[in-house]
């Protein structure tokens, strides 16, 4: 059993608290994300579940084991760091075999280990090379390759990918979903591209300032995030943002700005009542607006100026402004839309997000 757990674990540098009390439970074969901006916390968490960092206060176990007092080595974890940390004067065959020779493994279990590992990896041919005679994404095969011959209860990775060009970084992506099917391991894997979360995590952990914000599966974080951050967050391009007033009139609730004037679906009017002629901050994804067509409610329609249009080939990102507020809309190629000209968009009333403009929180 592989399950790692972290109680109200805290860590604290020189007076400065950098990681506030985080509970969380990563399950037995669970392959679990942490992603935030920079400096929220992500490697120091990691680094505390490896032992290589001291925790201030709280528990961490791993499996049935409180390992708060057990020494890195004596955790059973592997860890593959951001810059792989491979050794530069051993060939590849050694850089892996290192770990297993540090423990009197055998030689024939030793060879056996590695040249299975480097197979599956497809980097036999490279056992007898140095690292600097090898490609980044050849690099962090073998860093990768070292970890699981070592056959660790849990694998810890911090930002892997990040040093490869973007098309590898797609194709490890995958890469690594599909080992972490194969190995059956626990996965704590950090990063703060969300896009890597999104595609790779059973579930992510969505972490800003040391605390976390949200925890779930991938598209249950996506649709319904509980606070501001996490919608800003999570999803690309970015949610809009945009203030209004909640107005109501003959019954029906609305959200309101200069120029825009949007209805609030009848089930989300309830949860809205203690809003009505309050601010209230209006979430819309990019993805949730279209261009408008007659089948569309009039009261889900408005107009806006467009100011810029990204053709990206698949699909074009327009940016639109409407009475103050500036959104951008993901829209189809075939969008006839020019700068300048005023374009009549429509929401999906449904989807809207509404936030308290005071604590962030979503209201529903
Ligand atoms: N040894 C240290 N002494 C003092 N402060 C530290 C130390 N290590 C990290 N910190 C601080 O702790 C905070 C969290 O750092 P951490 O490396 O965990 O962030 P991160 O989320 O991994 O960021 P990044 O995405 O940039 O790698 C940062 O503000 C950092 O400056
Ligand atoms: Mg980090």
């Amino acid at each position: 059993m592989s399950q790692v757990r972290l109680e109200r674990v805290s860590k604290v540098y020189d007076r400065a608290t950098v990681v506030r009390g985080i509970d969380l439970t990563v399950n037995d074969k669970e392959f679990v994300v942490l992603v935030g901006p920079s400096g929220c916390g992500k490697t120091t968490i990691l680094r505390m579940i490896a032992g290589l960092e001291q925790i201030s206060s709280g528990v961490i176990r791993i499996g049935d084991r409180i390992v708060n007092h057990v020494s890195a080595k004596d955790r059973d974890i592997a860890m593959v760091f951001q810059n792989y940390g491979l050794y530069p004067h051993m060939t590849v065959y050694n850089n892996m075999a290192f770990g297993l020779k540090m423990r009197k493994t055998s030689n024939e279990e030793i060879h056996r280990s590695v040249t299975d590992t480097a197979e599956f990896l497809g980097i036999r041919e490279l056992l007898q090379r140095k690292p600097r005679a090898l490609s980044g994404g050849q690099r962090q095969r073998v860093a990768l390759g070292r970890a699981i011959v070592r056959k660790p209860q849990v694998f810890l990775f911090d930002e892997p990918l990040s040093n490869l060009d973007a098309q590898l970084r797609v194709d490890m992506r995958a890469e690594l979903k599909k080992l972490h099917r194969r190995l059956q391991a626990t996965i704590i894997y950090v990063t703060h591209d969300q896009i890597e979360a999104m595609t790779m995590g059973d579930r992510i952990v969505i972490m800003k300032d040391g605390l976390i914000q949200q925890v779930g599966a991938p598209m249950e974080v996506y649709a319904r995030p509980q606070n501001r951050f996490v919608a800003g967050f999570i999803g690309s391009p970015s949610m809009n943002f945009v203030p209004c007033t909640l107005a109501r009139s003959d019954g029906q609730q609305s959200f309101a700005n200069s120029g825009i004037s949007v209805a609030v679906p009848a089930s989300k009017a309830a949860a809205l009542a203690a809003y009505e002629g309050k601010a209230i901050t209006l979430g819309i994804r990019p993805e949730e607006l279209h261009e408008a067509t007659t089948q569309d409610p009039v009261n889900a329609v408005f107009d806006a100026i467009v100011e810029v249009v990204e053709p990206l080939g698949h699909e074009s990102y327009i940016g639109v402004k409407a009475g103050t507020a500036s959104l951008l809309a993901r829209m189809s190629p075939d969008t006839r839309a020019e700068v300048g000209q005023t374009i009549r968009l429509a929401v999906k009333v449904e989807k809207l997000h509404a936030f308290d403009p005071q604590t962030e929180q979503a209201i529903c």
